[in-house]
């Protein structure tokens, strides 16, 4: 009886979720049936609000008709429950009422900014990095946005290139699982719910891989780079449910992403079946043009829409041309239906054709955008994404025995630079909390505070090193809050210098010699170059940009009330000329040791190999040990799995976090692999004198790889576990084969 009941009930559900589907395909397909030309093409056309703008006047008279006449089909810049609705009740005087959406670059916060994403990436949390995009979606939400432009998930191996700031570093694994994270954090309960943005995986693809670094420049990789390094986040972003792909501006491999059908149409709707809706960046139709790719913007829309780019962003090449293309059968009707009904089943999915403005509700909006609880979640994810890169006789944590701490720098009041770049800009910047704010609210009784900026981010000037020089003279302690302004990175902010700006290493040099210790506080939104400072300064903390909790987070770090847990998403070179520098390399024929000298091997003459800081390097204010490293056997079948375990140990006074990281490495395959590659980690939280089990399991998709023919799989042979908390630091090591 209980199995009939079962198997009513499944067949019932079964039934239901197809009458939705069936219902949501008879829908669109009605709909389709019922649209012009001109208003095909109209919902594959995407413009921008006007930045600087609020209000009604936020898009322009020109583009409102063009609403009304049903010729735009998503806006992006607008937001705000007040002027979205407004916006929506401009659609729903279009001839078929389809609803407009409204898309914004969400990257790290909306009301309240959460940490960068590559700071976030350096927590290794994937709870809280899911938790900061939980935040910004249900801000963003609340205030009419159904689209975020994120997660940005281009890997990126070169810190000259500015935007490595939105990303997650360097590494595949930890990225593809920051991915997933990111779009269930935006998604949250799915596509449709009011608390939840569409995410978008970003920007397909390796937009990361620009030569030079130099943003927007040509991408010329391997096959096998672009598959084992750069395309698996994308997949991940996938496999999550992400609603949507931007293609990227780069050309790859020569042909431009946003014309690559191997990109849009063989891998992301045939292998991979992509259902959702694909977007060019900003422009970037056009740019085929300049690329080469196409004779003019005709040619352009041909090819774009063509390759599978659903949506033209504000290059309004779909708008001008797609129409004729069609009529002239250069382009099918097919083709054209299929990127609309892309487009119709987002909105059918979100539920905006029951309710074109259930997303534009002031008082939700309202109530959201001063939630105190995002605030408080803010402060909590900003610490830990600080990392402790040094920290030489216990400098650290400060404690009520400094009584006169110097607080020198540029970066000391600034409240601006906290947001970072891609910030929602808002009227003032006042709500964010600058490093001298955090530390006047945490610093004990009797503590005093002594200030001089020293000198400008980016400056000749040293006028103000003899007041920083006397002001440090009289403190216990100074902590030097140093680096790059906020828009030295993001988009377009690609440098060929990335050593502290200006004369900001002088001025460490000066108040080091005073001979009294001195902390070094590091703002960035990528790896810098600061050799002689990591070699000087007593302590070190790398805390990117944290957002609005900036100041806050990072006094609680500087005086232990957070033990930092932070690790390095990302290498850090010890100077430019060793970029592209990370740590899953080849061993090439000539491994050799780090010796800066003449080798015949493959080192430098004037540098060693290795770098400032490993990916995956972050101290504590504790200690751990690593032990007992156990197999569950020194051999597996491919069908097979390999459990292995491990206790780490908190050997020191304080009570601490440390991420245990599981690296793998294929001494010999029919291609060749890196010296490692992470394949797993765990965060765990051990109070002084505390032990624990930390547990793995290696399977046949931890050991596959793209073999000599570009198959992925598995194949016999000898492998390596290394567990450690650095990628240059695993104590535990041991063998096991393939058989
Ligand atoms: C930009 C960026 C992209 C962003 C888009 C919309 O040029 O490349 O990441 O989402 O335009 O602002």
């Amino acid at each position: 009886m209980k199995k009939i009941l079962l198997f009513l009930f499944s067949t019932l559900l079964i039934n239901m979720a197809s009458a939705q589907k069936l219902s949501e395909d008879m829908f669109i397909e009605n709909l389709l049936k019922q649209m012009t030309l001109e208003e095909k093409v109209g919902q594959l056309n995407q413009y921008s609000g006007n930045w600087k703008a609020t209000g009604p006047n936020k898009v322009s008279a020109n583009n409102v008709q063009e609403i009304e006449k049903g010729h735009i089909g998503s806006m992006l810049n607008v937001f705000g429950a007040d002027v979205t609705r407004a916006l929506q009740e401009h659609a729903m005087k279009s001839r078929l009422k389809i609803p407009l959406l409204f898309a914004q670059d969400v990257i790290h916060g909306f009301r309240v900014t959460l940490p960068v994403p590559l700071a976030e990436a350096a927590s290794w949390d994937l709870t809280a990095i899911e938790k900061s995009a939980r935040i910004a979606a249900t801000e963003a939400s609340a205030a009419g946005i159904h689209w975020t432009f994120a997660p940005m998930v281009d890997i990126a191996r070169d810190p000259r290139w500015g935007r490595v700031v939105e990303g997650a570093g360097e590494d595949t694994y930890l990225g593809s699982q920051i991915a997933k994270a990111r779009v269930k954090g935006f998604q949250g309960e799915g596509i449709g719910h009011t608390n939840s943005v569409v995410a978008c995986a970003k920007h397909f693809a390796a937009y990361g891989a620009a030569m030079a670094g130099r943003d927007y420049n040509t991408v010329d990789i391997s096959r096998r780079s672009l598959w084992e390094t750069y395309l698996p986040p994308f997949k991940a972003a996938l496999d999550a449910g992400v609603g949507t792909f931007m293609t990227s501006f780069n050309d790859l491999n020569g042909i431009p992403s946003t014309g690559n059908r191997y990109l849009l149409h063989d891998i992301l709707r045939d292998k991979w079946h992509f259902k959702g809706v694909v977007v060019s960046d900003w422009g970037a139709i056009r740019e085929l043009v300049p690329h080469g790719l196409c004779k003019d913007d005709k040619d352009a829309a041909l090819k774009a829409i063509n390759a599978g780019c659903d949506i033209d962003m504000e290059s309004n090449c779909y708008n001008r041309y797609l129409a004729d293309l069609v009529k002239a059968k250069a382009v099918s009707e097919e083709t054209l239906d299929n990127a609309v009904r892309n487009v119709l089943r987002l909105k059918y999915k979100l539920g905006l054709f029951d309710d074109p403005f259930k997303f534009s509700n002031a008082e939700r909006e309202k109530r959201e955008l001063a939630n105190p609880d995002h605030k408080k979640s803010a402060k909590e994810i900003a610490e830990k994404s600080i990392v402790l890169l040094k920290n030489d006789h216990e400098t650290l944590p400060l404690s009520a025995k400094q009584k006169n701490i110097a607080l020198i720098g540029p970066l000391v009041k600034s409240k601006a630079d906290m947001k970072g770049p891609w910030a929602i800009q808002w009227d003032t910047d006042d709500d964010l909390i600058s490093f001298y704010e955090g530390m006047e609210a945490r610093i004990p009784q009797k503590t005093s505070l002594l200030y001089a900026k020293g000198c400008d981010i980016n400056t000749t000037d040293k006028s103000g090193f003899d007041e920083a020089v006397e002001t440090a003279a009289k403190a216990d302690i100074t902590i030097m809050v140093m680096g790059e302004s906020f828009e030295m990175s993001g988009e377009a902010r690609s440098k060929t210098d990335i050593s502290l700006p200006g004369v900001q290493e002088e001025l460490i040099k000066k108040i080091k010699s005073l001979g009294k210790p001195v902390v070094v506080v590091l703002m960035a939104g990528r790896p810098m170059t600061f050799s002689w400072t990591a070699e000087h300064a007593d302590a070190i903390l790398y805390t990117w940009w944290l957002g609005s909790e900036a100041g806050n987070a990072i006094a609680n770090v500087l005086y232990g009330d957070y033990n930092p847990s932070g690790k390095l998403p990302i290498t850090f070179p010890r100077s430019v000329g060793q970029i592209p520098i990370f740590y899953n390399a080849k061993n090439t024929g000539r491994p050799t040791p780090d010796e800066n000298k003449i080798s015949y091997g493959s080192a430098y003459i004037d540098s060693p190999n290795s770098p400032q800081y490993a990916f995956g390097y972050g101290l504590s204010y504790t200690s751990f040990k690593y032990s007992d490293l156990k197999l569950s056997s020194n051999q597996m079948l491919p069908s097979e799995t390999l459990r292995v375990s491990c206790v780490i140990s908190n050997t020191g006074k304080k009570k601490g976090e440390e991420t245990v990281q599981l690296y793998i490495r294929d001494m010999y395959a029919s291609a060749t692999r890196p010296v490692k590659e992470l394949k797993g980690f765990q965060k765990v939280d051990l109070a002084p004198g505390q032990s624990t089990t930390v547990n793995f399991i290696i399977d046949k998709e931890t050991l596959s790889f793209y073999n000599q023919d570009m198959k992925w799989g598995v194949e016999p042979g000898t492998f390596k576990i290394m567990i450690g908390g650095a990628s240059n630091n695993t104590p535990l090591e041991a063998q096991f084969d393939v058989i």
